[in-house]
């Protein structure tokens, strides 16, 4: 369904290059429900915007739904939904007028439209809210107005940019429970970006982890957590002391602080692979 090969995004602001996307391989099968996890400023927008249509890459490849984004983007967007981080409804439009105008911007005539979106508002709970203006609904009734407008044209492909980011838990798990459906009743493979780690691990099948614009992990929640979770161990020890403690622990030797005192936290895997160790040093000037 998503295939990409180094695809790369890079922006320049006052003459400063930013590498937003660093060359990330992709590959997303139908029916997939993949999260891309990282922190702010990971590249997980960009990575979906690229995949979008809606930013050009600088450099590499991405075909989706089929299609090559770069040779055929009209092609792309026929044939996904995408719903990004910021709220798509015109505020002072009724929410029902917006779902068949969106419907109309993807072809459907307006008998079709018109039922759709009917079928939407039911399916996410917000059939009492058809006649009111946008402005008008809460955070998460706008948020599942947007999974409707994702959706009015039953794309094989869903996009997804921080669905559930600023909401209480109640919106969250409700949304959750909506897209979830959607999914089962139709198949529809599911791309969404999040940094809420307890929602990548609980809702995803397979998470990739993003950073500083590169794929630094990419599998399910379960094998990511076996392989690369441990117990943390904090110790903290008077400076002169630092170097023997780390021996005792049997970290990498690095260097002492000169600081009074030194915070040092050694993380071990639970498999005790080495490559999987860590430290962590915080060190307070006294
Ligand atoms: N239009 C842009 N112009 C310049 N820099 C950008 C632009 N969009 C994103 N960036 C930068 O690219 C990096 C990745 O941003 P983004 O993809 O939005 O991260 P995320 O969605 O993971 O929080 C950040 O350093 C961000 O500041
Ligand atoms: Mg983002």
């Amino acid at each position: 369904m998503i295939h990409t090969d180094k695809l790369t995004k890079t922006f320049t602001v006052k003459k400063e290059t930013v590498e937003a996307v660093k060359g990330v391989n992709i590959d997303v099968a139908p029916g997939e429900l993949v999260a891309f996890l990282g922190p702010n400023g990971a590249g997980k927008s960009t990575t979906l915007r690229m995949l979008t249509t809606l930013l050009r890459s600088t450099s590499g490849m991405a075909s989706v739904a089929g299609v090559d984004v770069a040779a055929d983007p009209a092609g792309v967007r026929a044939r996904i939904g995408y719903i990004g981080q910021g709220n798509g409804g015109g505020h002072s439009f009724r929410v029902i007028d917006e779902l068949i105008m969106q419907g109309r911007f993807y072809g459907m005539n307006a008998t079709d439209a018109a039922a759709r979106a009917q079928e939407l508002l039911k399916s996410l709970d917000l059939a009492d809210l058809a006649k009111r203006t946008v402005v008008k609904l809460s955070g998460g009734q706008r948020r599942r107005m947007d999974v409707a407008l994702g959706l009015i044209h039953s794309p094989r492909l869903l996009f997804l940019d921080e669905p559930s980011t600023g909401m209480d838990p109640q919106n969250r798990a409700n949304l959750w429970e909506h897209i979830l459906r959607m999914r089962a009743e139709h198949g529809t493979t599911i791309v969404l970006t999040t940094h809420y780690m307890d929602e990548a691990d609980s809702m995803s099948e397979r998470v990739i982890v993003i950073d500083h614009g590169q794929i630094i992990a990419d599998d399910t929640a379960a094998r990511l957590k076996a392989n690369l979770a441990g117990d943390l161990l904090a110790v903290e020890v008077a400076a002169e002391s630092a170097a023997g403690v780390r021996g005792l622990l049997g970290g990498p030797p690095r260097a002492v602080s000169s600081a009074k005192t030194c915070t040092t936290a050694w993380s071990a895997s639970a498999s005790g692979s080495p490559k999987a160790h860590g430290w962590h040093r915080r060190c307070c000037k006294k």
